[in-house]
């Protein structure tokens, strides 16, 4: 097995290093963040640093970068309070890619990659309509991350939208059934395979399998 110093790191080529470091998170999910600004127009980008922070409150969180790069979906989050984080099946994986492209001002990613924004009473942020899986979110906090001017962005859940079929009866949402796609790096997108689903770990119980 190799070793790769940081020191090496630090000197190898800019893309080289950057698709390097960014999968050594490991695979994620991918999921497309919808936005609305005060004049009424929408904005989609493709975010895969989310994570849970909580259950109870059920808390959400994603890493945005630096404002200069990715402007928009923090400003109308600022601006608003509102948006929605929407799961990616298979068949979206192109589209959902094309939202990462830098986008003027004023131009909306869900009629430049062709995808349907969906208001409803639930958000002020539209959905995306072909998402299988979506919930709504309320901002509740923004930590800027002063070493390297990114900002961790953290939103309580106010309701979901899943497709019954998905739903396990003990609460678990079985996204494989809805061909949710996993991501790696910022351009690696993978298929799921369940493998096992096991019982609660205490220390000195065998484990069971749930099926
Ligand atoms: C696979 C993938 C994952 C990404 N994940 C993030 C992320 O977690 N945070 C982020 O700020 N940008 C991420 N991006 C880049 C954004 O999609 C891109 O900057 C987008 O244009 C957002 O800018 P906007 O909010 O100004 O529209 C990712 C891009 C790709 C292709």
């Amino acid at each position: 097995m190799a070793f790769f110093s940081s020191t090496e790191i630090q000197q190898w080529e800019r893309f080289y290093r950057g698709n390097f470091i960014n999968s050594l998170s490991g695979f994620k999910s991918a999921s497309l963040i919808a936005t609305v600004n005060n004049d009424g127009i929408s904005n989609l980008a493709l975010f895969s640093n989310i994570v849970h922070i909580g259950a109870d409150p059920a808390l959400i969180g994603f890493v945005n970068r630096p404002r200069e790069a990715a402007p928009h979906t923090l400003g109308n989050i600022e601006a608003t309070g509102h948006y929605t984080i929407n799961l990616i099946p298979a068949n979206l994986i192109e589209q959902a890619h094309q939202t990462s492209a830098k986008y003027a001002d004023g131009e909306s990613e869900f009629s430049a990659v062709g995808l349907t924004e969906e208001f409803t009473v639930h958000s002020k942020a539209p959905f995306v309509f072909e998402s299988p899986v979506k919930y709504a979110m309320e901002l509740k906090e923004i930590i800027p991350i002063k070493f390297n001017n990114t900002f961790f962005v953290i939103g309580s859940v106010t309701g979901v939208f899943a497709d019954e079929q998905i739903l396990a009866p003990d609460g678990f949402l079985d996204l494989e059934k809805a061909n949710i796609i996993t991501s790696l790096g910022i351009d690696g997108y993978y298929a799921t395979d369940k493998l096992a689903r096991y019982s609660y770990a205490k220390p000195g119980k065998d484990l069971t399998r749930i099926d």
